[in-house]
C-alpha cells in the first residue's frame, strides 16, 4: 500500500468550490486536495449544457494527471448538467457531485415538504434538484413503509405532488467575490428574489451554488430563523468522509495539503480565497490556456 496521502481532485467554475474544500479539509484534514478554479472562463451558469460539458470534462482531464483517486464536482452547475458525461468519460474514477448530497439533507430537514432551491440559470433549469429530491424522498420513504410508519412530507415528495421551488440568483455570485456577503444591497437583492419561496412557506431551502454560503446570515435575516438552510457543499463532504470511511479506504496519516490552479489571474484568487475557504490561500499557480483554434471552424446552426 502506498504511503502518499491519497489524493482528492477538486474543481469548480472558479472560487466558489472553497466553501467545498473548507469542510473537506476539516473532515478528511489529512487528505492531499488538488483544486482547479476555471476563473478565465467563470460563470458556467450563465452558458449552455454542451459548453458547461466541454469545460467540465477539461477540468476533469487536467486533474487526472496528478493521480486523483476521487473527484470532486465542487459546483452545482456542472453537478446539474455534466455529471453523467464526466462519469462516462472517467469510467471507474469515483466522482461526486453536489447535488444529491444537498437533495438528500433537504429531504431529512424537512418536516413540511416545501423545499426551496436556489442557484445559477443553468442548474434552475435543469431540474436537477427537483429529481435529485423526488428520488431521495422515494429512497426515504420505502423503509418507512415497509416499517408501517409513514411520514406525510416525505410521501408527498416522493409522489408526483413534490413542492420544490426553485429560483435562479445570478446577482449572487459577483456580490460573494466582492465580499458584500453580509451588505445592506445583499439584503435588498436577496428579499426581491427570495420573495417567491418566502410566499410558498417553504421550511427549508438549498444553498444550490457553492458561491452562497457566505450568505447564510443574510438570508437567515430575510427569511428567519425557523427556514433550515442547507449547504451542498457541506452535505457533500460529510457524505464522502462517509463513503470512505464506510469503504475502508486508504487512512492518510499526517497532515494534508491544498494546492490551488486556476485558469486566469491567480493572484484575485489569492486575495478573496480567504472569504471563501474561511482562512488565508498559500500560493496559487496558474495554468495557462493556449487559445482554442475555434476562429478556424465553421459555424454551425445552435440550438440553445
Ligand atoms: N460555482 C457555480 C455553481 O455552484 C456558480 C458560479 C458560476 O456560475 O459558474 O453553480
Amino acid at each position: 500500500m502506498s504511503r502518499r496521502a491519497p489524493t482528492l481532485g477538486v474543481f469548480d467554475s472558479g472560487i466558489g468550490g472553497l466553501t467545498v474544500v473548507r469542510h473537506l479539509r476539516r473532515l478528511l484534514p489529512a487528505w492531499r486536495i488538488v483544486y482547479f478554479g476555471d476563473t478565465a472562463r467563470v460563470p458556467y451558469g450563465t452558458k449552455s449544457e454542451a459548453t458547461v460539458r466541454r469545460f467540465a470534462g477539461e477540468a476533469a482531464r487536467f486533474l487526472t494527471q496528478f493521480d486523483v483517486g476521487h473527484l470532486v464536482v465542487a459546483c452545482n452547475t456542472v453537478s446539474a448538467v455534466a455529471l453523467r458525461s464526466l462519469t462516462r468519460e472517467f469510467h471507474g474514477l469515483p466522482i461526486d457531485g453536489v447535488i444529491e448530497p444537498g437533495a438528500e439533507a433537504a429531504v431529512k430537514a424537512t418536516r413540511s415538504g416545501r423545499i426551496g432551491v436556489i442557484g445559477t440559470r443553468a442548474t434552475v433549469a435543469s431540474r436537477a434538484y427537483e429529481h435529485a429530491i423526488t428520488e431521495a424522498a422515494r429512497h426515504a420513504a420505502a423503509p418507512r413503509r415497509a416499517a408501517g410508519r409513514r411520514h406525510a412530507a416525505v410521501e408527498r415528495l416522493a409522489g408526483a405532488g413534490a413542492r420544490v421551488y426553485a429560483h435562479a440568483c445570478p446577482l449572487l455570485v459577483p456580490l460573494a467575490e466582492e465580499g458584500m456577503a453580509n451588505s445592506k444591497a445583499a439584503r435588498e437583492v436577496l428579499r426581491e428574489y427570495l420573495e417567491p419561496l418566502r410566499r410558498r412557506r417553504i421550511d427549508t431551502l438549498i444553498l444550490g451554488c457553492t458561491h452562497y454560503p457566505p450568505f447564510k446570515a443574510s438570508i437567515r435575516s430575510v427569511l428567519g430563523p425557523r427556514v433550515t438552510l442547507i449547504d451542498s457543499g457541506e452535505a457533500t463532504a460529510r457524505r464522502l468522509a462517509r463513503t470512505l470511511r464506510r469503504n475502508g479506504a486508504q487512512r492518510p496519516r499526517g497532515r494534508g495539503s491544498l494546492r490551488c490552479y486556476v485558469s486566469d489571474i491567480p493572484r484575485q484568487f489569492e486575495a478573496i480565497g480567504r472569504r471563501f475557504l474561511g482562512h488565508r490561500l498559500g500560493r496559487v499557480w496558474l495554468v495557462p490556456q493556449d487559445d482554442l483554434p475555434w476562429f478556424e471552424r465553421r459555424p454551425i446552426r445552435g440550438r440553445e
